[in-house]
């Protein structure tokens, strides 16, 4: 039971949290004790997040916000402060999937992306860190297995994912002395809103599942709750000396030489 209050008297900010992932992540940082802001543009998912958290023992609140503007981030961070006197937890999630190469992604479209998911890490950050240090915080940041191999048409995405790995190790070595601890977990396809928006772009979306789960060695994709495990372990103090790292949870999708589907057992 001990390890299920590991975060009690800890206060976590989540962006993203209203769906998918983020919203994984937050129910089980409450579960385990922490008291939990909700931070993301979609309030109708963020309040029923909410509310789900709060009925069954657990304390969350929301606040809606554009993470890609640096003073709704600096609102969000604000709100942890006043709803619960502290910050121990940031964990980054709020993201967005945009397809296309250089030559036909919209320069309207790359910086969206970037600003979602990359500047975003730095805006909440940068508001957040001052307020980890007397805490002796610590930040996840959800990276992607585009973050170390890609496919066509997927330019925007893999560079922000590729990026985030960048500030992670920066942060990490800058707020070390600071003992602020910033990892970061890179999934491999998860069963999210953003995979149906993808699958959705399909004219045949079952086909994308069918595939996605057949280019995992382990034969299916992730439960956001299996990505949330490695968010709260990267957040405790069972990983007092992990930082600057990142941390793949993949299903094996990066391990075969040439991208090789699984077809059988054998
Ligand atoms: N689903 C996957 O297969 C997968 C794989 C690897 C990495 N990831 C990454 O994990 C993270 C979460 O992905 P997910 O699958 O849960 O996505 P999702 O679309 O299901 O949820 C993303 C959440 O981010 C919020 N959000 C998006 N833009 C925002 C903004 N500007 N301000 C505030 N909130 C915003 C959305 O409202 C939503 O609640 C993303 O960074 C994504 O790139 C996802």
């Amino acid at each position: 039971m001990e390890s299920q209050l590991e975060f009690e008297n800890k206060v976590a900010m989540v962006t993203g949290g209203s769906m998918g992932i983020g919203s994984a992540v937050s129910k089980l940082l409450a579960k385990r004790g922490a008291r939990v802001l909700i931070v993301d543009r979609a309030q109708v998912e963020g309040l029923e997040t909410t509310r789900m958290i709060n009925s069954t023992g657990g304390v969350a609140a929301f606040v809606k916000a554009d993470v890609s503007n640096l003073e709704d981030c600096q609102a969000a961070v604000q709100k942890a402060l006043d709803f619960f006197g502290r910050l121990d937890i940031v964990s980054n999630n709020a993201g967005i999937q945009r397809y296309g190469t250089v030559e036909s992604t919209p320069e309207k479209e790359w910086d969206e992306v970037m600003n979602i998911n990359l500047k975003s890490v730095f805006y909440v950050c940068k508001s957040a860190i001052p307020h980890l240090k007397k805490t002796k915080g610590t930040i996840v940041n959800m990276t992607s297995v585009q973050a170390f191999a890609t496919q066509r048409g997927v330019a925007a995405y893999t560079t922000s994912k590729h990026a985030l790995i960048g500030l992670t190790k920066s942060m990490a070595i800058d707020y070390a002395y600071d003992g602020i601890r910033v990892n970061c977990v890179a999934p491999g396809t998860v069963d999210t809103p953003m995979l149906q928006y993808a699958a959705s772009l399909d004219p045949n979306p079952e086909s994308v599942y069918e595939a996605c789960k057949n280019m995992h060695p382990l034969g299916r994709i992730a439960n956001p709750d299996e990505i949330a495990e490695v968010v709260a372990f990267l957040a405790s103090e069972r990983a007092s000396f992990v930082t600057g790292a990142c941390y793949l949870v993949d299903g094996g999708l990066l391990l075969p030489i040439g991208g090789e589907p699984k077809t059988s057992k054998d």
